[in-house]
């Protein structure tokens, strides 16, 4: 095969690459002055602080209950005894969010209702709604949500009547 080099778009290509390459075999490695918020740089320098984690805890309805954003903090929300951080989604659950009265709450017979009015909530200092009156549909409306937040959210505990 015969390369024609003479043409400019040809010396402009060769040259590219040979940058590029020169660029993979003699990589950078000189360290950000500032944290990278993107990878770009390779993984040569090492972050100021490991980044936040999320430890798996359990929950009573009254420990649950601060989570509800109006602090501009983490906000979280149960479902079936399963515990979301649902933080990413402030717009839907922060003080003026549509469903904000699940935050820091038991939002299971609010889901198997389709409903976010206040009745669905259990006041936090009453036991764990059993969901024993609930009909077959909305049980599997409710795990139907359950799979949605599963699929979107952290799970980051569980909820349970005493600690
Ligand atoms: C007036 C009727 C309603 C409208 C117009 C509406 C509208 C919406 C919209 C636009 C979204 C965002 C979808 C997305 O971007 O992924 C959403 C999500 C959602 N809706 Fe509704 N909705 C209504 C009723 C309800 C009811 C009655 C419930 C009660 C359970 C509900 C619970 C939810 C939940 C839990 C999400 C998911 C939010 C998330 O992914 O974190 N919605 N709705």
């Amino acid at each position: 095969m015969h390369v024609d080099l003479g043409t400019p778009v040809n010396t402009a290509l060769f040259l590219y690459i040979l940058y590029s390459v020169q660029r993979i075999v003699f990589p950078s490695t000189s360290k950000p002055k500032t944290v990278p918020t993107e990878f770009k740089g390779g993984y040569s320098w090492k972050p100021k602080s490991h980044p936040p984690t999320v430890v798996f805890k359990t929950y009573t309805p009254k420990m649950l209950e601060p989570f509800n954003g109006e602090d501009g903090g983490r906000i979280l929300l149960a479902i079936n005894g399963t515990v979301f951080d649902v933080t990413a989604g402030r717009s839907f659950y922060g003080p003026n969010g549509m469903y904000g009265n699940f935050a820091g709450r038991d939002a299971s017979r609010g889901m198997a209702k389709q409903s976010f009015d206040i009745e669905m909530i259990t006041p936090s200092d009453q036991p764990l709604d059993k969901l024993d009156d609930l009909s077959s549909d909305e049980i599997e409306n409710m795990k139907g949500w359950y799979e949605h937040f599963a699929n979107k959210y952290i799970i980051c505990g569980k909820l349970v009547n005493e600690a």
